[in-house]
């Protein structure tokens, strides 16, 4: 099957660009390609980017929050895990299924392609997972999924929790999770991390730990995972989610830490809304803002992605599955919005995220990559991020997922025309 995609607008180029399509792969990019093919659509001069990823979600806690005893009153972190552990009792895979569906649906109308998600794993049966693993298969023509097999509630915080997240990555898992600064005490807590580690060794898995989630300066998990994974020479392979307490760090420790963070080469995925939201609920005033250093990451040259975190679960009410209101989120809190920021913001929704999921390979408009993107409302990407556009097309190995069509106002105003 050959297609050609013409007219759309990719970052850095000056003027559109046709990209030919051979058997759901990009043959060839550049403007007014002459080729014979059977299929020629006119995307209108759009700009075209890679799919969206969304780097960290749970899709087995979806549409959990206005369920009978799951209502979060504090709005802490803690309070949600003690709200979930108290209703996961009676889940099971087809119901997990069935909002979990309900959820990759609205990413995947909003321009999401690759997602990773986390399976709690610290249930006897492990129903999230086998739910999530059978979604994985069943799904894979529409998005990629990676699965994280996660101690939501510790891996020492009671017998046979680690031994439940071994389980989980035997049974298909993708990643290593873990949420050291949860555990009763912090010896166990880096007994998790190394342990982690371990797991990924053992069976060849990529690592993804729920990472100083707290306001508390002295969680200091992050040190340990990078140290590990430098030493291992698994940085790349491994990403640190949330680390929140870095942005309540000293200054001098924070600068001693990132010597070791750049060695690593590790990955940080940010949460913008879940930790504006969940964070700072012990400060009164001055209240923290709960972000990691997500400014200093991207200057010091590592790699950082943002990610949804939950859609309507007992930690956070809200969330609608759009990576564009995560991103605007974040550069605001973290205040990145100058006009080269604007220009490369994208990336935390999308490059940076493929790196995080070890994908690059398979990622990108480029010659020889499978034909996948979307195209957004705008000709560039500094409008696109300014306006918050919405996704208009999303095209995977060659097929369009959907096309939208835009929005339309009637009005008889002049002015407003
Ligand atoms: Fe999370």
């Amino acid at each position: 099957m050959k297609k050609l995609f013409k007219n759309v607008r990719l970052k850095g180029c000056s003027q559109p660009v046709d990209l030919y399509v051979e058997n759901g792969v990009f043959k060839e990019i550049g403007p007014y390609l002459q080729v014979k093919c059977d299929d020629t659509v006119d995307l209108g001069g759009k700009l075209a980017v890679p799919p969206y990823v969304d780097a960290h979600l749970h899709l087995d806690y979806v549409y959990t929050a206005r369920k009978e005893g799951a209502r979060n009153d504090t709005g802490t972190l803690f309070e949600g895990i003690q709200r979930w552990s108290e209703t996961k009792g009676d889940i099971t895979v087809e119901e997990v299924k069935e909002r979990a569906k309900k959820a990759i649906k609205q990413e995947v109308l909003q321009g999401v392609q690759f997602i990773r998600t986390h399976a709690d794993v610290t249930d006897p049966k492990i129903t999230g997972l086998k739910a999530l693993l059978e979604l994985r298969e069943e799904l894979k023509d529409y998005v990629t999924i990676q699965i994280v097999s996660f101690p939501q509630e510790g891996m020492y915080a009671y017998k046979g929790g680690d031994e439940l997240v071994e389980e989980g990555l035997k049974m298909g898992a993708d990643c290593v999770g873990g949420i050291p600064h949860y555990e009763f005490a912090r010896e166990f807590g880096e007994k998790s991390v190394h342990k982690t580690v371990e797991l990924a060794l053992k069976h060849d898995k990529m690592i993804d730990v729920h990472c100083d989630e707290t306001d508390d300066e002295q969680s200091r998990f992050l040190e340990l995972l990078a140290t590990l994974t430098y030493m291992e020479g698994i940085g790349e392979k491994t990403a640190a989610s949330h680390t929140c307490a870095f942005g309540s760090y000293n200054n001098a420790y924070a600068f001693k830490l990132m010597k070791v963070l750049g060695l690593s080469k590790i990955n940080f995925i940010s949460c913008p809304t879940e930790n504006i939201y969940l964070q700072g609920r012990f400060d009164t005033y001055p209240k923290r803002r709960g972000l990691t250093r997500v400014k200093e990451i991207i200057e010091a040259g590592m790699n950082i992605c943002f990610g949804q975190d939950s859609i309507e679960d007992p930690w956070y009410p809200a969330g609608s599955g759009n990576l564009m209101i995560v991103l605007d989120h974040g550069i605001h809190i973290a205040q990145t919005m100058s006009f080269d920021d604007f220009e490369n913001a994208l990336d935390l929704i999308t490059v940076n995220g493929a790196k995080t999921l070890n994908i690059s390979d398979q990622y990108g408009i480029e010659e020889g990559k499978p034909a996948s993107f979307i195209t957004l409302n705008a000709d560039n990407p500094v409008d696109a991020v300014l306006r918050r556009v919405g996704v208009l097309d999303s095209v995977r190995n060659g097929e369009f997922l959907f096309r939208r069509a835009p929005e339309v106002i009637t009005t008889n105003l002049e002015f407003l025309k």
